[in-house]
């Protein structure tokens, strides 16, 4: 498989094949994803919450999310790779927000997201993907607009707010988006908008009729306790893995099994003898 481009996605889409999606944060958990055959990873500003511990995705910023992203590129061949633009790296102004989709590219992405369809996020939209960049919208419950939108609450649950998101929807795609990920709406304004759109719809929590799906690494593989939204699934439970094996190691240590000979570093025979006879050492 060669990589994949955002004309991938559309294709897909144009075929009926559905798209994979997950998020990543480092180098040896991209590379386990990419090898597995995902079609694109996201380095999304969730990596606030599942690798920096903040309790939404507000506080991460440009310098952290270019780390994550740098960090993904080395270990990904295949998929595509989306970078967040992080809360406040694209609201103060047009310029900023393309200097900082810049940095993103720089650092290995392929395509950044931006989250939200107002006018301005339409023509910064417009601004990137002529200059080369591909965006791929954010709409439904956009988590950086938590404060305004007054909690997780599900969107799109009436024909008014569907109508609302899909005319944002249809601006971001006549501005140049090449997808849209939908969080957390009804699953029936999930497969409307699903319809009426050229571009591929990821869902998260969008119900089963999206194009393609999207969700939290951590929360598949259960790593991450602190809150599990509905609309995931848990595919593992790292969570356990990880603590018995420390647990077990720990225990090793205390009870003298751990290191054994397959683990040590030995002098030469000679070199031990005359460590025996030494009566001091010479620094
Ligand atoms: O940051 C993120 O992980 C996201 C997904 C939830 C789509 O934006």
């Amino acid at each position: 498989m060669g990589k994949i481009t955002p004309e991938t996605l559309k294709l897909m889409k144009r075929k009926g094949e559905k798209i994979s999606s997950i998020t990543s944060y480092d180098y040896s958990t991209a590379r386990i994803v990419d090898e597995a055959g995902i079609d694109f990873i996201l380095v999304g500003d969730s990596a606030a919450m599942v690798m920096l511990g903040y309790p939404t995705t507000h506080a991460i910023n440009m310098t952290e999310m270019k780390i994550f992203t740098s960090a993904v590129a080395r270990g990904v061949k295949n998929a595509l790779i989306v970078g967040d633009l992080p809360f406040g790296s694209y609201q103060a102004s047009i310029e900023e927000g393309v200097k900082n989709a810049c940095e993103l590219i720089k650092c290995g992405a392929n395509a950044v997201k931006i989250e939200g369809g107002s006018d301005y996020i339409v023509e910064l939209t417009e601004r990137l993907t002529t200059q080369g960049i591909p965006v791929m919208s954010h709409l439904g419950f956009t988590p950086q607009f938590l404060n305004a939108l007054g909690g997780y609450k599900v969107q799109a649950k009436g024909l008014e707010q569907a109508e609302f998101i899909l005319k944002q929807a249809l601006k971001l795609q006549q501005a140049g988006a090449f997808a849209v990920v939908m969080e957390m709406i009804s699953e029936e304004a999930g497969k409307y908008f699903t319809e009426k759109l050229d571009i591929p719809v990821i869902g998260i929590g969008a119900g089963r009729y999206t194009d393609g799906q999207i969700l939290v690494i951590d929360d598949i593989l259960g790593k991450y306790k602190d809150f599990t939204p509905k609309f995931s699934k848990r595919y593992a439970d790292l969570n356990s893995v990880i603590g018995d094996a420390v647990q077990k190691y720990i225990d090793e240590v205390k009870t003298k099994k751990f290191p054994t000979e397959e683990h040590i570093f030995a002098m030469k025979e000679e070199e031990k003898e005359k460590l025996k006879n030494a009566s001091y050492i010479n620094c």
